[in-house]
């Protein structure tokens, strides 16, 4: 083989070497999180026993976090979680951390009923806690027409309303943070959605899943130009 086959020859071995890098690290060791420090932070997270929600919750207690509060709706799967959670950290790989159980803990919220968001918060301040981070991850999306307990449509009212009433009555214990900030999980599916269609926003009388996901996850991405 001549020189130029040789040198082809390599940049083609480079090549699938980049590639089965690449594929391992999505598919086998997955996405490893940006470290942070957050030592001392107190974040609330909803939804937090269960998907992206439990994971955040994990990776900000290794991160160094003081308090992650698991604002869920189903106390008892939060709790199994959390514990699930401490056992896994203590692992070598999982950081080794011992204890970790004391700086998690279960808050009961339901986004889908406003009293339940009132209750919470008025919860959290008895507690006196401050807060860094509001991370508004729970979320529904209903193959069907629902209702909310305030009679507004489901998707709407947990993903948008809930999260929107918490997060305003939450913002005076976050503004007296040096960094807090809130995080709203988006969705592609709102580029979908043309525009909020004010005249029909309970979908009253055409029902369609991801439009009403999306118009929920569109309303959360305008509350965050709202807040900035
Ligand atoms: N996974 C994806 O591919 C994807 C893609 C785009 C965006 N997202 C967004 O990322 C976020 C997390 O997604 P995920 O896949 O991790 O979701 P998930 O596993 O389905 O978890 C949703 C969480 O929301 C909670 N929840 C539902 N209704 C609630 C209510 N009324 N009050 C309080 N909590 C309630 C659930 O609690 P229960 O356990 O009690 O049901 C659960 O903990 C969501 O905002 C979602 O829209 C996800």
């Amino acid at each position: 083989m001549g020189r130029g086959g040789e040198i082809s020859l390599g940049v083609f071995a480079a090549l699938i070497g980049s590639y089965m890098m690449r594929t391992y690290r999505k598919y086998v060791r997955g996405v490893e999180p940006k470290v942070v420090d957050m030592t001392g932070k107190v974040a609330i997270i909803t939804g937090a026993n269960s998907g992206i929600g439990r994971e955040v919750a994990k990776a900000f207690v290794k991160m160094g976090a003081r308090r992650v509060i698991f604002a869920c709706r189903n106390v008892k799967s939060a709790q199994m979680e959390m514990e699930s959670i401490a056992k896994e950290l203590q692992r070598p790989w999982d950081g080794g951390i011992e204890g970790s159980i004391d700086r998690m803990e279960v808050m009961k919220l339901d986004l889908n009923d406003l009293a339940s968001v009132r209750d919470f918060v008025s919860a959290y301040r008895k507690l006196k806690y401050s807060l860094d981070v509001l991370v508004c991850n729970a979320a529904v999306m209903n193959g069907s027409r629902r209702m909310s307990m305030n009679g507004f449509e489901q998707n709407f009212a947990v993903n948008y309303l809930g999260h929107f009433l918490l997060t305003n009555e939450l913002l005076p214990i976050l503004k007296k943070s040096m960094d807090g900030r809130v995080i709203f999980l988006g969705s592609s599916v709102h580029h979908q959605v043309k525009k909020l269609d004010f005249d029909n926003l309970m979908m009253k009388h055409s029902y369609s899943m991801f439009e009403s996901y999306g118009r929920s996850k569109l309303a959360m991405v305008s509350s965050v130009q709202h807040y900035s």
